[in-house]
């Protein structure tokens, strides 16, 4: 099942699925892995530094890789691209999915970029994600006014034919210095008022419950990063702290251990 067919489907059903990125090898395995065991369906995310990072056609090998040896359903997502020239190599590589970000930019511009994303994948049968409203990215401060309001995502989904829509109802990307809310009424006229599946970023340390109540309200995909990357390293601090083992292949199993866990119990929330 294609991507497209399979937000729609979870969508209809009030359900939603894990997007997860990944950053190298172990991180990967630890979602996979955690994927595996919950018997759960996953969109692996690649952002562009990610991708700069570790190659684009090694992180496209990786990914499909990993997902045939670990035998799981998953899907290869672009996670903010930041143009179309971006985009348009990803999908050449074989990205199942693009996002096209052009959330910084005035409405009509961001409707022209998201659409001609949408024409890009098309040729390739590929999901389209884009933003409407301001989603703070790291390190900044989340503020109302950029709040997507409904009225613009009807028109939005309707001019671009974005296959998935991130919204901005109060997440933000990074951590929290204080317990987010989410404006649940809001998001429930969003989805009242457009049928194409919506995307919560910013996914990372926002309560269970509020995850719960951000599902049962129409969000069908949470992007979880930051506490991946949180999970892996700080157990890796811990334990060079007390060890001069210099075998990597020794030290970052625990790592990946303590990233899997964190990924199960995302599964368990989220991908229910
Ligand atoms: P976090 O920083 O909350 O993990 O957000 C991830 C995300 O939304 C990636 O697009």
């Amino acid at each position: 099942m294609n991507l497209q067919d399979k937000l729609k489907q979870l969508s209809q059903q009030k359900k939603a699925i894990l997007a997860a990125n990944f950053y190298n090898l172990e991180t990967l395995q630890a979602i996979l892995s955690a994927v595996k065991e919950e018997n759960k369906p996953i969109i692996l995310q690649l952002s562009e530094s990610s991708i700069n990072y570790i190659g684009l056609n090694m992180a496209v090998s990786m990914a499909r890789t990993a997902l045939e040896y670990y035998g799981v359903e998953g899907w290869l997502h672009l996670d903010h691209g930041g143009s179309l020239d971006l985009v348009q190599r990803c999908l050449e590589a074989g990205f199942d999915s693009v996002m096209i970000d052009a959330s910084e930019q005035p409405m009509d511009e961001n409707i022209r970029i998201s659409g001609e994303a949408v024409r890009l994948a098309g040729k390739y049968g590929a999901n389209v994600e884009a933003e409407l409203g301001y989603i703070a990215k790291l390190n900044q401060a989340q503020n109302h006014s950029g709040f997507t309001q409904p009225e613009d995502a009807v028109r939005f989904t309707r001019e671009t034919g974005v296959d998935a829509l991130a919204i901005s109802i109060g997440s933000a990307h990074g951590f929290y210095k204080e317990v987010p809310k989410l404006d649940i009424p809001l998001l429930g006229r969003i989805r009242e008022a457009v049928d194409t599946p919506l995307v919560l970023h910013g996914g990372s340390g926002i309560p269970d419950a509020i995850l719960e109540q951000a599902i049962q309200n129409g969000i069908t995909k949470i992007n979880v990063a930051t506490e991946t990357k949180n999970a892996f390293m700080k157990q890796l601090k811990k334990e060079l702290t007390y060890t001069d083992e210099i075998d990597l292949r020794i030290v970052f199993p625990k790592a990946t251990a303590q990233a899997k866990a964190l990924i199960r119990s995302k599964l368990r929330i989220i991908s229910n």
